[in-house]
């Protein structure tokens, strides 16, 4: 297990110039968390170079983006694009009998979930082919990202990559159970986990959220010895949020891509002690276009509120303020969000050591209720306060990734509410 290592410091200014790169491995998209690193770097005069997870022809097959896709994706970054297909996993890979794990699982109904067998020597082959296939494709993208580098060009490497739900019509109502079902449909995440299905998962997100900074740090060999490269990559393993006036670590239930995430820590660990500047930051529970799954991941985001308070940051609080209900108060957020985070139901399986946790019927009903009556106060569900928080918290935390990785002192942090604020109070 990882040694918990917050950053409580906001770290000087970086000296990435003009002419110098940042590589998204990953595509952007808007709500995503590496907006704040590329606004920075942009600030900077820095290059941006980006890439692509490909897109799945109705036949299945994996293809770069056309013109059109293209055009949209380099606008939105306003950078290059190398347009090789960067997908990882191994979902639609055929297997040695032709037959891809989706495919294994046409026709399978979501209450079947526990008596699915896979054969793992099948899964296996697949998860090889899909292994080669991104390797083969990064080495490609790498070459081209060479050919694009000014000789003495610094390059900051920026993996956003997480994910892996295979994309079999099955997982949907399943995960929605997992992660939002209550009462008759809830789901427990344990049994879940522990099923052939679930290993699934867990192979898949290792893939994809671990072992692809893996990939990347090997396969940008050739350019650590032309360039001086860092590699920074988001991470998560809890949070300090303020409760009652002091910073506490919490995290969601159940965050099934935990271990995945662990695995990208050790990842990181093991580069940095062959003197390689990787780096994990591990970051606040935002909503994303990814964490749109995860109803009530949102709940520990509100005590942002006093943190920014703290730092005198009032432009976010009132911004926040403007967007409740009449009669109700941003201290009306926060008390709700402190409450949640002392009730038994959510301390009592609160351990860094065991982390991550699994869910239980009353935790879940729990936090989903807190997570409804919390986004209520809002006056419009289509502009909410969490949205507000989420940009606050991926604009400070690209500030902090940013000048950090100029001298990056270790191979993972935990950026919390406190530093964020007081990099927001700097901006
Ligand atoms: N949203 C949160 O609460 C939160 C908290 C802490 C850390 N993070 C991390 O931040 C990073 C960015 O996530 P985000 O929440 O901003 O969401 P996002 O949806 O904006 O980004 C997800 C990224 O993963 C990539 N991706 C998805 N499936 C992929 C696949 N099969 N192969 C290759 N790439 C794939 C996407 O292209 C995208 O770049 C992730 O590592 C995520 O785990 C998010």
């Amino acid at each position: 297990m990882t040694k918990y290592h917050a950053m409580r410091e906001v770290p000087a200014t970086a000296g990435f110039k003009k002419g110098d790169v940042l590589f998204l491995c990953g595509e952007l998209f808007g709500r995503g968390y590496a907006n704040g690193i590329i606004d920075e770097a942009r600030a900077k005069g820095m290059t941006i170079i980006g890439a692509t997870v490909g897109r799945r022809d109705s036949d299945g097959t994996l293809r770069p983006l056309n013109a059109e896709e293209l055009a949209a994706a380099e606008a939105n970054l306003g950078g290059k694009i190398i347009n090789i297909p960067l997908e990882a996993g191994f979902d639609m890979e055929p297997g040695k009998d032709g037959v891809t794990p989706c495919d294994r699982l046409k026709g399978v109904k979501p209450d079947e979930w526990a008596s699915v067998k896979l054969d793992p020597a099948e899964v296996d082959f697949s998860r090889k082919t899909g292994t080669k296939r991104f390797r083969d494709n990064l080495a490609a993208v790498v070459k081209e990202l060479s050919a694009l580098l000014p000789s003495k060009a610094d390059l900051l490497v920026v993996h956003t990559m997480a994910g892996g739900i295979p994309r079999a019509r099955v997982f949907m109502p399943i995960l929605n159970k997992l992660f939002k079902g209550q009462g008759d449909r809830f789901l427990a995440s344990e049994p879940f986990w522990n099923s052939d299905l679930g290993q699934l998962c867990a192979l898949s997100f290792n893939e994809v959220t671990a072992d692809t900074l893996g990939y990347l740090i090997e396969s940008t060999a050739s350019l650590r010895e032309k360039h001086d490269v860092r590699y920074a990559a988001y991470g998560y393993h809890g949070c300090e949020v303020m409760v009652n006036g002091e910073f506490v670590w919490q995290s969601y239930t159940p965050y099934l891509q935990g271990w995945a995430k662990i695995r990208l820590e050790e990842i990181a660990t093991a580069a940095w002690d062959n003197g390689i500047k990787a780096t994990v930051y591990n970051c606040p529970e935002i909503l994303t276009n990814s964490s749109a799954l995860f109803l009530g991941v949102e709940n520990s985001l509100y005590p942002l509120l006093s943190a920014l308070k703290q730092e005198g940051v009032d432009s976010v609080v009132d911004e926040c303020q403007s967007l409740l209900k009449e009669g109700s108060t941003t201290g009306d957020l926060v008390k709700i969000a402190t409450d949640y985070l002392v009730n038994p139901l959510i301390t009592s399986t609160r351990d860094y050591d065991s982390w991550p946790q699994h869910n239980s019927p009353a935790q879940q009903e729990y936090m989903l209720n807190v997570s409804a009556e919390l986004i209520s106060l809002n006056a419009d569900p289509k502009e909410i306060v969490c949205a507000v928080l989420s940009r606050a918290v991926f604009v400070g935390v690209g500030r902090l990734m940013f000048n950090s990785s100029w001298n990056p002192q270790a191979p993972v942090f935990w950026l919390n509410h406190d530093v964020i604020a007081k990099a927001l109070a700097g901006i």
